[in-house]
């Protein structure tokens, strides 16, 4: 089935030449096309450029009109903890009030309380909360999205987090990638023995979860009053050794050394960074790891802003999640998050742009297949309200600018 979307005001986020991510100057960058077409076949893109060089179109060919609308690539979201149970509305009130997340976590609250929840609900209805939440994010604008275990904390329900991840990846249209956090909280099972915990993950959890090939990446809480530094080299090297590429939570607390880890094992990325400085910038610099920030997070907990403007001026790459959690970011709305790492971190709308779509695919491993307008990537698209231009997008914080969003060249709102 073939698909045109036509008269396009602008199409955003075009590549010719398709990149893996963009860095530094780059990122304020963004291609675009006025008054443009875009072709889809087969759920992927076939062709685009201007209206004045569009082929005919076929008998059969669904047409769009997009007039006065600006076509762009649908967002990726690498880091998200999706599949979970309850809510924490009332650790919210508490936080209000005025208790920290440490202070909070230290009552058995924050992630453990969580923790409880997951265990206690059946695999069934982890997935039909999941599944909602994936509905609710592809409305936003989200075409791909990393999921994460974490609030199980022993081999059973860790896996059940992660079956109910790999149900929605053969279910959902979006494009989806697992991980495994094991190493997210000490369970009270192991209360005082953290590293017997870290011990356990090794060696009964990471090989059996690599088996059944439930997740594609190891990621670990490295922070205060979580996983050391010295914990985490050992988890990442053992996931490591069974092909799960590092992901780390870093500097969300404190100068855990989690980035400098993270760098150490090649790590995909390393994210939060809310107390990153110029050591992590420079530990940074010249490797493969994308440094990505969660402004929601930031945002929700009121959290010092990561450094971002600094990294991007010192020639580095950052990507933006939404960290979609019941904790510290009940939202997975990537719209709100592109606004708000404009107004936090002072990116400017092209490089929240890049980097809420191709350096945020490239955080999840899947920028061959998403994060732009690129001849044979799958048509993960959408369609704006009529808006004046691509500054707007960000600047219109509240506004709900999308129109129609399309997974896989199907439309899903
Ligand atoms: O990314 N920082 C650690 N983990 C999550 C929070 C999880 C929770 O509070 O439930 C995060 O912010
Ligand atoms: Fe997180």
């Amino acid at each position: 089935m073939k698909t045109i979307v036509i008269d396009i005001k602008e199409l955003v986020q075009v590549e010719r030449e398709p990149v893996k991510w963009v860095a530094g100057k780059d990122m304020g960058r963004v291609e675009r096309l006025q008054d443009a077409f875009l072709e889809v076949e087969d759920g992927r893109i076939a062709s685009f450029g201007r209206m004045s060089e569009r082929p005919a179109v076929e008998e059969g060919t669904r047409v769009v009109e997009a007039k006065g609308r600006l076509v762009l690539p649908t967002f990726c979201d690498p880091h998200t903890h999706l599949v979970y149970a309850g809510s924490r509305e009332i650790e919210y009130a508490d936080k209000i009030r005025g208790l920290s997340y440490e202070e909070i976590a230290r009552r058995g609250g924050g992630i453990l309380s969580t923790v409880e929840r997951v265990r206690e609900a059946t695999e069934e209805e982890l997935f039909e909360s999941a599944a909602e939440r994936a509905r609710e994010i592809a409305g936003q604008g989200t075409g791909a999205v990393e999921i994460k275990s974490g609030y199980g904390l022993n081999l059973e329900t860790e896996l059940k987090m992660l079956r109910v991840a790999r149900r929605l990846k053969e279910t959902s249209p979006l494009t989806i990638r697992t991980t495994f956090l094991g190493a997210h909280a000490t369970p009270p099972e192991f209360k005082g023995r953290r590293g017997e915990y870290a011990d356990a993950v090794i060696n009964e959890m990471i090989p059996v979860v690599a088996a059944e090939e439930l997740a594609d990446y190891i990621d670990v809480f490295c922070d205060n009053g979580f996983f050391t530094v010295e914990e985490t080299d050992r988890l990442l090297n053992a996931g490591m050794k069974h092909g799960l590429r590092a992901k780390v939570h870093a500097n969300e607390l404190g100068r855990s050394g989690g980035v400098q880890v993270g760098v150490k094992y090649n790590a995909l990325s390393v994210d939060h960074l809310e107390r990153a400085g110029q050591e992590e910038i420079e530990a940074l610099l010249g490797s493969e790891t994308m440094p990505t920030v969660l402004p929601g997070a930031t945002l929700f907990l009121d959290l010092p802003r990561a450094p971002a403007r600094a990294m991007i001026d010192a020639g580095l790459p950052v990507a933006l999640a939404s960290d979609y959690n019941p904790g510290s970011a009940p939202s997975g709305n990537m719209r709100l998050v592109m606004s708000l790492g404009c107004i936090l971190y002072k990116m400017l709308p092209e490089e929240a742009l890049n980097a809420a779509t191709i350096n945020a695919a490239r955080a999840m491993g899947a920028e061959e297949e998403v994060g732009s307008i690129a001849r044979g990537k799958r048509a993960n698209f959408l369609i704006t309200k009529p808006v004046p231009g691509l500054e707007y997008l960000p600047y219109a914080f509240g506004s709900d600018w999308i129109e129609r969003v399309y997974i896989g060249g199907e439309r899903v709102r």
